[in-house]
């Protein structure tokens, strides 16, 4: 393999060289001393098989509904403690949904409510919000929405009227939302439709759900973790659907990856094999209008992007990284497809056109949003000069009307800004038109250190009260967060 598909000014910026990134493995990325006892210095004094890539990739299981009747899945789920096999030989604690880390999938279907009990068996208040999801107020998860601890409950009533998306659900209790996700209480929710249905992209065992985020470890195999509100808590090891930089056998044909970073702070630049395309169909909110070719993907925390990969480009027996070109030692690899035999006759493809984007109404307001840090001897993230307070509000947008809003960021952080209870386009990023891949329907777009990025939210859903605010889970806790009224 040669490095023909980047550039050799592109292949330095990536920081990859010359190393022939789709058929072999650096090792000396896990060579290198890293302090504090980390998964890598786990690794080490355990002797364990030095494969950089030991695990096979699991995926998380799906979850069967209680109940099903016209219209109307249920589902019950509880969160409590549990027990992850992440490190070789040693137990790592978890608390998450139904005691996994990730947590179980939940696949819904648009036109087919949702309703999800959620039980609180841990010790602590949760809050459990549908990231991506259109939901009345009540059901959103807005970080004032306590379940009580020891048993407390509270039902959620997903509507599932918006198109086809990868979403997910996470805890939101504020101030703690960097330490509980990062403790396991993070899972897909993956909602389908018919049209997208109809579309011929991988399906069933070929449309694989992908979740990223970066852990450290204790000694005795437990997550470290520690509140750093600047920059955010990130870990020293990528883990893929909860194992560590695992590896996938992949048939040579299509496969769609729905890739979800979940990580607190992290941010990733995905890059496949020495810059393989990938054909990115979808955003955070759903499918693109149509296809686009990506070389690298930049993913902030809380982002979702759809892929497809076609593996028939590789021989038989190729092995295949993704890799992060924003990562140092352990949080380059990211995972790796082992190309085995197999694919035949290719049922699936990825047509020119994806899903016409609807027309917006044009904004009726303008908001300013400066992003900031104050504090003095502990810093604490701001927007516009305010912290988060649950008696204020910040805003009050019509219900049925879009806006105009603009993120300045003032600071040398990267803010991954996310709106609850709606969905928004890019309008510019950093003074210039959203990247193609950016141009559908968003939920938390990238605010670059020193960039303004201007975004037109459609406040189409329900009128109530939703929470804007940073997904560098760190800056949200402390507390990065506004609050806004939808209004009829
Ligand atoms: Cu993914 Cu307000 O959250
Ligand atoms: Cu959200
Ligand atoms: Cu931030």
């Amino acid at each position: 393999m040669s490095g023909q598909d980047l550039t050799r000014r592109e292949a330095l910026r990536y920081g990859l060289g010359g190393a022939a990134f789709v058929c072999s493995f650096n090792l000396d990325k896990f060579a290198k001393p890293i302090t504090g006892v980390t998964a890598a210095g786990r690794r080490r004094t355990l002797a364990a098989a030095l494969d950089p890539l030991p695990a096979d990739l699991p995926l998380p299981p799906v979850l069967q509904p209680v109940r099903r009747s016209k219209g109307l899945d249920e589902y019950a789920i509880t969160m409590k403690e549990g027990v992850a096999r992440i490190l070789p030989g040693v137990d790592t604690p978890i608390a998450g949904y139904e005691g996994s880390f990730p947590g179980p999938t939940v696949r819904a279907k648009q036109g087919r409510a949702v309703r999800v009990t959620q039980t609180n068996a841990l010790a602590e208040e949760l809050v459990v919000h549908l990231h991506g999801g259109m939901t009345p107020p009540e059901s959103d998860g807005h970080p004032s929405q306590v379940i009580q601890p020891g048993g407390g409950q509270r039902v959620f009533d997903y509507p599932n009227k918006q198109p086809g998306a990868t979403l997910w659900y996470h805890n939101h209790s504020h101030g703690n939302t960097g330490r509980t996700v990062y403790g396991g209480l993070a899972a897909f929710y993956l909602l389908d439709d018919d049209d997208e249905a109809h579309l011929d992209l991988p399906k069933g065992p070929y449309d694989v759900p992908l979740m990223i985020a970066d852990r450290s470890f204790n000694a005795d195999g437990s997550f470290r973790y520690r509140f750093d509100v600047e920059p955010g808590f990130r870990g020293d090891t990528v883990l893929v659907n909860g194992a560590i930089a695992p590896r996938m056998a992949v048939q040579r044909r299509r496969y769609r990856f729905r890739i979800l970073n979940a990580s607190n702070a992290r941010p990733y630049e995905l890059v496949l094999g020495n810059g393989r395309t990938m054909t990115q169909i979808a955003s955070d909110s759903g499918l693109l209008p149509k296809p686009v070719a990506r070389g690298v993907i930049p993913m902030q925390p809380a982002e979702r992007v759809d892929v497809v990969i076609d593996f028939s480009q590789f021989g038989k027996g190729a092995k295949v990284v993704l890799h992060n070109a924003a990562g140092e030692a352990n949080t380059t690899a990211v995972m790796r497809f082992d190309v085995v035999g197999g694919g035949g006759a290719e049922e699936f493809r990825v047509p020119r056109k994806l899903r016409a984007l609807e027309k917006v109404p044009s904004p009726n307001a303008e908001r300013i949003w400066p992003l900031n840090i104050g504090g003095l001897a502990q810093p604490t993230w701001n927007i516009g000069g305010a912290s988060f307070d649950t008696d204020r509000i910040d805003c009050r947008p019509r219900l049925g009307t879009s806006e105009r809003w603009t993120f300045i960021n003032d600071s040398v952080r990267a803010h991954p800004m996310h709106l609850h209870g709606c969905r928004f386009r890019v309008l510019s990023q950093g003074g210039k038109a959203p990247h193609p891949a950016d141009a559908g329907w968003k939920d938390t777009v990238a605010v670059l250190p020193g960039e303004t990025v201007v975004v037109q939210p459609y406040f189409d859903g329900f009128g109530g009260r939703y929470v804007f605010h940073c997904h560098n889970s760190e800056h949200g806790d402390q507390a990065m967060m506004g609050q806004m009224e939808v209004v009829a």
